[in-house]
């Protein structure tokens, strides 16, 4: 398949890939605590499994065991979680690299809140944005935000070019792209057209188009963690090899936590799950840092 061509993998990791693309059962369901959680040596009401071989996990993340639906627990209802893949903790994981506590964050790309949530379980939110441009989406966020008891958070539903010229300077944004979502496949849900190129080239450029208005409202020193949840390079390391090329003042960061993630498509540290890793339906990260 050309997407595995794309990727380079061995033929065994391609094998793999093909499986989980027809199977659909590489979903692997997480809970992040919540802030309603915090400081209450909380442990969740049901048995869960050992987080031993996934050393990047935070202490806060917890993987229910099998059998078990976290989604219908009162404590869910009550917030005292957030349930999430395994993938996407995965991606969170890359906020061990950002050097000191974010005083203001913006998360562009946040309904219904699972970046937003796992920022809240590594940092104290000080002031900071959940930005959705889809309403309805929106009122979801609010509802989860609410629901987990996130505090200090704005929720908004502006453009990533009206931010942009708002002339704000952020610590840190979460740019969680819209993407062709070929994890989705892995996790068992249809997703038509996922694997074509005019979904994957019509996403990259709208990707493009995020960054280039993401890069406007960073200060210098801070950060952008980019995350989506597909496969194909053109989504991902070409999207920061694009941005990389246009504006001088920006470098990946190296994320020692995900090493073994490391992606060999670029050369710069970028980092990519896929389903023989054995972590969730996969994803894929960069951190980049705004040098002047
Ligand atoms: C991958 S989802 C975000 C998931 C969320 N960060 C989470 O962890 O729960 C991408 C989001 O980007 C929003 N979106 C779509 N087009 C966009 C655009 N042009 N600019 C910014 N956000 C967009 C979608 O509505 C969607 O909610």
């Amino acid at each position: 398949m050309r997407l595995c061509e794309r990727l380079r993998l061995p033929a065994t990791q391609a094998a793999v890939l093909l499986h989980a693309l027809q199977s659909g059962d590489t979903a692997r369901r997480a809970i992040v605590l919540s802030p309603k959680a915090a400081g209450k040596n909380y442990q969740p009401p049901f048995p869960c499994e050992s987080r031993e071989r996934y050393s990047w996990l935070p202490e806060n993340v917890f993987l229910p065991g099998e059998g078990v639906n976290p989604a219908q627990h009162a404590d869910y209802a009550a917030g005292m979680y957030y349930v999430l893949d395994l993938s996407s903790c995965w991606e969170g994981a890359a906020l061990s690299a950002v050097s000191s506590v974010p005083e203001r964050s913006l998360d562009l790309c946040a309904a219904p809140g699972g970046k937003t949530m796992l920022l809240a379980a590594r940092f104290p939110l000080k002031d900071h944005i959940a930005n959705e441009v889809q309403a309805r989406r929106r009122g979801i966020l609010r509802e989860n935000l609410l629901r987990c008891g996130v505090e200090n958070t704005q929720v908004t539903g502006l453009r990533p070019d009206q931010w942009a010229g708002q002339g704000k300077e952020f610590d840190l944004l979460l740019v969680d792209a819209p993407c062709s979502g070929q994890s989705l496949l892995c996790k068992g849900i249809p997703n038509p057209g996922c694997l074509g190129s005019a979904a994957v080239n019509g996403n990259a450029k709208r990707q493009r188009g995020i960054m280039l208005q993401a890069v406007r409202c960073v200060r210098p020193g801070g950060y952008i963690l980019y995350t989506t949840c597909t496969y194909d390079p053109e989504e991902n390391e070409r999207v920061i090899a694009y941005l990389l090329r246009r504006t001088s003042s920006w470098q990946a960061e190296e994320i020692p936590l995900l090493a073994a993630f490391r992606s060999d498509l670029c050369h710069f540290p970028a980092y990519r799950l896929l389903p023989h890793h054995g972590c969730g339906a996969g994803g894929f990260c960069c951190l980049l840092r705004r040098l002047l």
